[in-house]
């Protein structure tokens, strides 16, 4: 495909007027990929700002992944599209059509194991975002997933770790970093109990930048310029909350 989202092929992709000339504009459509159980795509379908931004695709590679249900329950189209094994022109094919139909402007990977095919990566270039549970980029490549990925960090004797949110490109967990958050690493640590404390914070980070870099679209700008804060002043609140999350990144 040679024209991009921002160039008006995919319907939904820049905000439109919505009505008969009310000239309010419409919210972004999101697309969601995910590979799991989706607590991510919950915690964006419960905090994301519903005028800024809606889910209106959730597509997974495997049927059983239960964020496909949460997309489901929250109106937006559960989509299956396969990787293993298959052509990837084949599946680039079959992504892009169906982003087409939902309208999305801005995809949001949440626990999608896949590679995002390079002609999807191209169209949507600035547009994708994935949240990975660690500081890359340190702990990230194929690979590195769930647990691996606490593992790998307890491993090391690191006395941090954190949530990183990045541009994609096509190769695993690489491209500009977005926005990031220290999360302390305790004495006696297992991968879950670390897993936990860093899962939490995605669930306040990630609706606060896809909000702001749906925010950003949406005023004209590019995602590619939106680079967070290091949250200094909150990096000791073992719990933060929303506000406080969007505050210490600059973006309230
Ligand atoms: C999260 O830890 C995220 O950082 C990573 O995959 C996990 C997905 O978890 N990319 P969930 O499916 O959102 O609960």
């Amino acid at each position: 495909m040679s024209v991009r989202p921002g160039a008006g092929v995919v319907a939904g992709a820049a905000p439109r007027a919505t009505g008969a000339g009310d000239g309010v504009a419409a919210p972004l459509v999101v697309g969601v990929f995910a590979s799991g159980g989706g607590t991510n795509l919950q915690a964006l379908i419960d905090r994301v700002d519903p005028a800024v931004a809606r889910i209106g695709l959730v597509l997974a590679d495997r049927p059983d992944a239960y964020a496909l249900e949460r997309g489901r329950a929250a109106g937006a189209r559960p989509v299956v599209i396969p990787v293993a094994g298959r052509d990837e022109d084949e599946v680039a094919a079959e992504t892009l059509a169906a982003l087409r139909d939902a309208g999305v402007g801005l995809i949001a990977l949440a626990g999608y194991i896949r590679l995002v095919p390079p002609a999807v990566v191209r169209c949507y270039a600035g547009r994708i975002l994935n949240i990975h549970p660690a500081l890359l980029p340190g702990f990230g490549g194929k690979g590195m997933f769930g647990h691996h990925v606490h593992e790998a960090v307890l491993a090391a004797r690191c006395r941090v770790s954190g949530p990183t949110v990045h541009l994609v490109d096509e190769q695993y967990d690489r491209g500009p970093i977005v926005a990031q958050w220290p999360v302390p690493v305790h004495d006696g640590d297992t991968a879950e109990t670390l897993a936990a404390r860093v899962l939490r914070v995605e669930h306040l980070l990630y609706p606060a930048v896809v909000e702001a870099a749906a925010r950003a679209l949406a005023a004209g700008g590019d995602v590619t310029s939106l680079r967070c804060r290091y949250p200094a002043a909150f990096a000791a609140a073992a719990e933060p909350d929303a506000a406080g999350v969007r505050a210490a990144l600059g973006l309230s």
